[in-house]
This record gives C-alpha cells, sequence and structure tokens, in this order.
C-alpha cells in the first residue's frame, strides 16, 4: 500500500507506520517537526518500507493539508491509505482549569482533524476511494466525568466518522474509525493507569489488519469493545455515581 500517515513520529501512529514499513508499504510521514518527520522517514526505510519521505504537516494550521497531501500524492503516485493519529490531550482537570489549554485541544481534536479528513477524503475518493483511518478514543462513547471535555472531541470525531463511512463507502472509501482504551505513549505519561492498559505496539497489529479487513471499528484493546457495550447502557444515575 501507498500510505501517508499524520503522527507517525510518536506513539501509536509510530507503531502502525512500523508495522506498514516492515511488510514493504511505501509511506509518507506527514509531520510538524521536520527533524523527527525525516528521522521517522529514515526509521521507516531501515525497517523495510519500499520507499518513505517526509512532508510538512501542522494539525493545527489547516493551511498546510492541501500542500502536504498534493506533496503525498506526488510522492506516492497513487495514495492508498491515509492515517491520522496526531492529536493533543489534557485531563478534564487540566482542561477545565486552563481554557486556553481546553480551547487547542478542542479545536485540534476535533475541527482541524474533521477538516484534515475532509482534504484526506477529497483526494482518496478523486482516485476512486481508499482507506481512511482516524484514532478516536472509548472517550468518545459515553460522556463520562473524568473525561467530559477531551472526550466530546472523540464522540465528534467518532460521529463525523462513522457518517462518512455510511456515505461514501459505495464510492470506494472505507472509513476505519480507531477507538483505544488507555495505551501507555507519552500522552499518557504521569497518568494513573487504566484497567486493560496495554502499550502502542500492542494496537497497531489490530489497526493494520482492521486496514486489511476493511473495518468499520476497531476498539484497542479488543476487550474495550464489550466493556464500552456495557458502559453505553448503563442508566444514567449509575453514571453520576461511579468515578469512572
Ligand atoms: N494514548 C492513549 O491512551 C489514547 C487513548 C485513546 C485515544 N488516543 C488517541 O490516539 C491518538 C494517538 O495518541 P498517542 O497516545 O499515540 O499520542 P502521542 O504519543 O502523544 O503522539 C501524538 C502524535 O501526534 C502528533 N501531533 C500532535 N500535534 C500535532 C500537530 N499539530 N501537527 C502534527 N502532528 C501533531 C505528535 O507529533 P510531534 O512528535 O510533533 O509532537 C505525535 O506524533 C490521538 O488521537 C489520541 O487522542 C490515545
Amino acid at each position: 500500500m501507498r500510505v501517508a500517515v499524520l503522527g507517525a513520529t510518536r506513539g501509536m501512529g509510530r507503531e502502525v507506520a512500523r508495522r506498514l514499513a516492515e511488510r514493504g508499504d511505501t509511506l509518507v510521514v506527514l509531520a510538524r517537526d521536520a527533524g523527527a518527520g525525516e528521522a521517522m522517514a529514515t526509521d521507516l526505510r531501515i525497517r523495510g518500507a519500499r520507499d518513505t519521505a517526509f512532508v510538512p504537516c501542522d494539525l493545527a494550521d489547516p493551511t498546510t493539508f492541501a500542500p502536504a497531501l498534493d506533496a503525498a500524492t506526488a510522492f506516492l503516485h497513487q495514495l492508498d491509505a491515509v492515517v491520522v493519529t496526531a492529536g493533543l490531550f489534557g485531563t478534564q482537570e487540566q482542561l477545565e482549569d486552563d481554557l486556553d489549554l481546553c480551547a487547542r485541544v478542542l479545536d485540534v481534536d476535533f475541527t482541524k482533524t474533521i477538516l484534515f479528513c475532509e482534504h484526506a477524503r477529497t483526494r482518496l475518493l478523486e482516485r476512486g476511494g481508499g482507506t481512511l483511518v482516524v484514532f478516536s478514543s472509548v472517550a468518545g462513547d459515553r460522556g463520562r466525568k473524568t473525561t467530559g471535555l477531551y472526550g466530546a472531541t472523540k464522540a465528534g470525531l467518532s460521529h463525523y466518522l462513522e457518517s462518512l463511512d455510511h456515505k461514501f463507502r459505495s464510492a470506494g472509501l472505507v472509513t476505519i474509525t480507531v477507538k483505544p482504551g488507555f495505551i501507555r505513549t507519552g500522552m499518557t505519561a504521569g497518568l494513573k493507569e487504566a484497567p486493560f492498559a496495554a502499550d502502542a505496539d500492542d494496537v497497531a497489529p489490530l489497526v493494520v489488519k482492521a486496514m486489511d479487513r476493511a473495518a468499520p471499528v476497531v476498539y484497542t484493546p479488543r476487550i474495550w469493545q464489550l466493556v464500552m457495550l456495557v458502559i453505553r447502557y448503563l442508566p444514567r444515575f449509575v453514571m453520576r455515581r461511579v468515578g469512572f
């Protein structure tokens, strides 16, 4: 496959990109930091990617989206898939206490991510379809005390991604929503681990398998699918009482 990855410099994006590299895919690293992006492109080439390139793209700056995706398409000749793992995080307390940070997280994780996806899906549809993989979160599946603000961006993002899949699957666009639970990455460093905590390299194989199978939703680890099935149906009076 010929894949552009936004967020490959760290965390789960890096592991997904490495997994794709190891099977010989051609990869473009879309990143805001040239040093980290170039280093990752080299890393992926060493790991077996057919070819790689770094292309600048800042998820906080929508003026970079079209040039980045055009440059990625030119390098790849044909864009088969776009993976978006880039995102920001703040705990509920951090976001409640710092409304500037809150505004940045709401903006980048919701508005800017969706704008980027609109640019990506347009280009994929132009070549007859492809795969758009976007990292949302289990935090978007239910309003919870501990993740209300960050989770709101993921709820909106999941809603948007589901609608894309309904609307464009028949035109050849497969949209995959990835919903991780607690994963040990830089994003969660220092936080108290939630149940079923996993590592980024546990997530990557499930994501690549979902890309191969065109699965619309992937919970990682898988146990979260069952957990969220239960949580979604818990009555509000229970949700008010539990600290989850
Ligand atoms: N970790 C978890 O427990 C967890 C759980 C559920 C969902 N998620 C979601 O999964 C995704 C990946 O999380 P992660 O834990 O792998 O995060 P991470 O380790 O913090 O990595 C985040 C990636 O996003 C990139 N990024 C951030 N802002 C960017 C910007 N403005 N422009 C371009 N790239 C930017 C970072 O690039 P730099 O190297 O330039 O900083 C980095 O490559 C996120 O959407 C997150 O919300 C994570």
